[in-house]
């Protein structure tokens, strides 16, 4: 039997073997076992392509390096053929790696994007810059033929998100939204034995996404995303991958949605006696301070990547603590001018009946979402790193364990996804559909609006 046949019968054996009451075999097991990579992710419907997909790259800062790195280990799949940043250091960093010509190399989007060549140069273009440069990137790509990968969110406001959907029709060309927690081996599997019918009809969903506390500080008070003006409201930036997650589980239409929530912590109020606009300014209780610049940064060189700091690190001290002086992660988290709630909880109703209560916490010391799901014959309970299925009847209990990166091994499997949808020009291809993930974001939206104007709100594509 093919690696491949073997792998396509893997949601056979466990549903069998879960049916039986024996244990579920851990994949991480069965992989050790057979000498194979952990995460295989193999979908039968993928073929080799006669050519790469050639993509141009807008933004190649965090994200767009993921998608570059895909580029670089699998160059049968994809080439990036050309690459707009006006960070000057990203913009070549990608140019090198990817042996771009200077030519093709361009500070900013537009001018990629007005390249008289461009339909000849590329099939695709990968959309990585800051949520509010979305939409008329992509409307521009989809209106001169091309594929799209859109990172998440789709667009800052909902009327942006229904013109993108409606072009993607008109066009009939792909948008792939960068949903990655569905590529993560957890959620497939956990998608796999709700399909299955091992916890009989889906009931309810209780989420928590743990978003850590310095992971708060960095991104949604000192960060890029802390003020909902300039970005997008936090459920859309941060929790549209949990309004996905809990629609795909669930795997019925949204009807109503309900959302409490408020910034409790990081304003000014808070403020410690003796803190400093700062935390290089001598602010007497840095020692004491679980949100230090100088500790998070400097000390523990933690989420560097913002400070684009060269290979050779003799110069890191002076860098970091340059960007700490200069830089809004050097700022006290009490006194940014951030607006993005700390801690929110939404509830869903679908249209079938099934409620989901959702929280995002940013006062945890973990990272991991945690998920269950109440089934009429079973439950499941799982934090991303392993799950428990529970079965009623019997009471037997299969757990399943993988470790696995912060985004549990999702981004590559979703940009090869993306990469065989555009080869094979099959939108199908996709596990999220644009109207699936058009859909996530007005959950999203409805849950703002909610929030603001304490309302139940209707979810309506
Ligand atoms: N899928 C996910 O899980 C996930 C995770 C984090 C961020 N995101 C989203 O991905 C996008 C990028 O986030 P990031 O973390 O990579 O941010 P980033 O700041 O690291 O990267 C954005 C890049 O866009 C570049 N840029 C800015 N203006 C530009 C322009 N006019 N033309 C070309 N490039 C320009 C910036 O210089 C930067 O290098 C955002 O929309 C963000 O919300 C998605």
């Amino acid at each position: 039997m093919s690696l491949r046949q073997f792998m396509s019968l893997r949601p056979l054996t466990r549903t069998l073997t879960a049916m039986k009451n024996t244990v579920v075999h851990g994949w991480s097991e069965t992989a050790r076992v057979l000498g194979l990579q952990e995460d295989l992710y193999v979908n039968p419907l993928h073929r080799p392509l006669a050519q790469p997909v050639r993509a141009v790259l807008l933004g190649a800062g965090h994200r767009g390096s993921i998608y570059a790195d895909f580029a670089a280990k699998n160059p049968a799949e994809l080439k990036l053929v050309a690459v707009a940043d006006p960070n000057p250091r990203r913009r070549l960093r990608t140019a090198r790696a990817h042996g771009i010509p200077d030519e093709r190399c361009f500070v900013t989007w537009d001018a990629a994007m007005a390249q008289p060549d461009l339909k000849q140069l590329a099939d695709a273009v990968i959309i990585a810059m800051p949520d509010h440069l979305h939409t008329v990137p992509c409307l521009q790509a989809l209106d001169q033929g091309l594929d799209v990968l859109l990172e998440k969110p789709i667009a800052p406001t909902e009327a942006e998100c229904r013109q993108i959907l409606d072009r993607a029709r008109s066009t009939g060309r792909i948008v792939g939204v960068c949903h990655v927690l569905r590529y993560t081996p957890y959620f497939r599997e956990i998608k796999e034995i709700i399909d299955a019918g091992l916890i009989g009809q889906v009931i309810s969903v209780q989420h928590l996404e743990p978003i850590e506390h310095v992971h708060m500080s960095h991104s949604y008070v000192r960060g890029a995303w802390r003020n909902s003006d300039d970005a997008t409201p936090i459920i859309l930036a941060k929790s549209c991958h949990d309004t996905d997650i809990i629609r795909w589980l669930v795997g019925q239409h949204a009807d109503n949605v309900h959302c409490f929530g408020n910034l409790k912590w990081f304003h000014n109020a808070n403020a410690p006696e003796g803190s400093t606009e700062r935390c290089t300014d001598g602010c007497k209780v840095e020692g004491q301070c679980p949100y230090s610049a100088l500790q998070i940064y400097y000390r523990d060189r933690k989420r560097l990547y913002v400070f684009d700091l060269p290979e050779d690190r003799s110069r890191w001290d002076e860098l970091i603590m340059d960007g700490l002086k200069t830089t809004d992660y050097g700022r006290c988290v009490y006194r940014m001018d951030n607006n993005q709630p700390d801690h929110l909880t939404v509830n869903i109703l679908f249209r079938e009946g099934v409620t989901a209560a959702f929280s995002m916490e940013a006062f945890v010391s973990y990272e991991g979402r945690r998920t269950r799901v109440m089934g009429s014959l079973g439950d499941i309970t799982g934090d991303m790193e392993s799950f428990t299925l529970t079965t009623f009847k019997t009471g037997k209990r299969s757990t399943w364990t993988m470790k696995t990166d912060a985004h549990g091994g999702g981004d590559h499997p979703m940009v090869r996804d993306w990469v065989q949808a555009v080869g094979q020009k099959n939108p199908a291809l996709l596990s999220s559909s644009i109207e699936d993930s058009v859909e996530s974001h007005l959950m999203a939206f409805a849950a703002e609006r909610s929030r603001l104007q304490r309302t139940i709100e209707d979810v309506r594509l």
